[in-house]
């Protein structure tokens, strides 16, 4: 069981995160740059995915070149937040499958309530990227992992931006055999299960729904 978490630091992620934390950066601007950091995102989680030769000619000459099963790459957003996620990685991985998971957040209970699942056929054959912006309380993403696992892709790896320590400690808990992505561990979360210092509601910011 391994717990992993990757922290993926890098100062152009760190830099881009910065902004889409400051409260006057508009709709627009965090949904670009959720975008553009998730391209960033997509390198490092894909570092270690499998490569096939496949012959091919250059202008000069015949090789076996090394390419990835783009097919075989599942992306699963965990609406609404994910979106943005997805869009950026799509970006990287143009020809990567893509499923959805609706969940939102009982306010009162902050249990995770599931109203729409669909995802690409012959799982089994695939490597899942799940995405959702905020490990805040991990009620969400531990529910998407659950119907995710019941699928029995051929791998599965968590991709967020910003994870609290609480939302790590639960998604482990349930899921040590997933592999968790993710720009920044913040402090904790507040009273209503708000990432702290966070950057507000991801949904509404990247939507402007508020
Ligand atoms: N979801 C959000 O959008 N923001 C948080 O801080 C926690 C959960």
């Amino acid at each position: 069981m391994s717990k992993e978490v990757h922290v993926i630091d890098h100062p152009l992620i760190q830099h881009k995160l910065s902004l889409m934390r400051q409260k006057d950066t508009g709709t627009a601007s965090f949904r670009q740059l959720l975008q553009e950091i998730s391209m960033l995102m997509a390198y490092e989680v894909t570092r270690d995915m499998p490569v096939t030769l496949h012959p091919i000619e250059t202008p000069l000459a015949e090789m076996d070149a090394p390419m990835l099963d783009g097919k075989k790459i599942v992306l699963i957003s965990i609406l609404r937040a994910g979106t943005a996620i997805l869009n950026g990685m799509l970006g990287i991985l143009p020809s990567a499958r893509v499923g959805h998971i609706g969940l939102y957040r009982d306010p009162k209970t902050l249990v995770a309530v599931e109203y729409y699942f669909k995802v690409p056929n012959e799982m089994h054959d695939r490597d899942v990227i799940a995405v959702d912006p905020m490990l805040a309380t991990g009620n969400s993403a531990v529910a998407a992992i659950d119907r995710i696992k019941a699928t029995k892709p051929r791998s599965l790896k968590f991709v967020c931006l910003l994870a609290a320590p609480e939302g790590l400690a639960a998604f482990h808990e349930h899921h040590p055999d997933v592999p968790v992505y993710t720009a920044a561990v913040d402090e904790r979360l507040n009273e209503k299960g708000y990432i702290l210092p966070g950057l507000g509601d991801a949904g509404d910011r990247m939507f402007g729904t508020k």
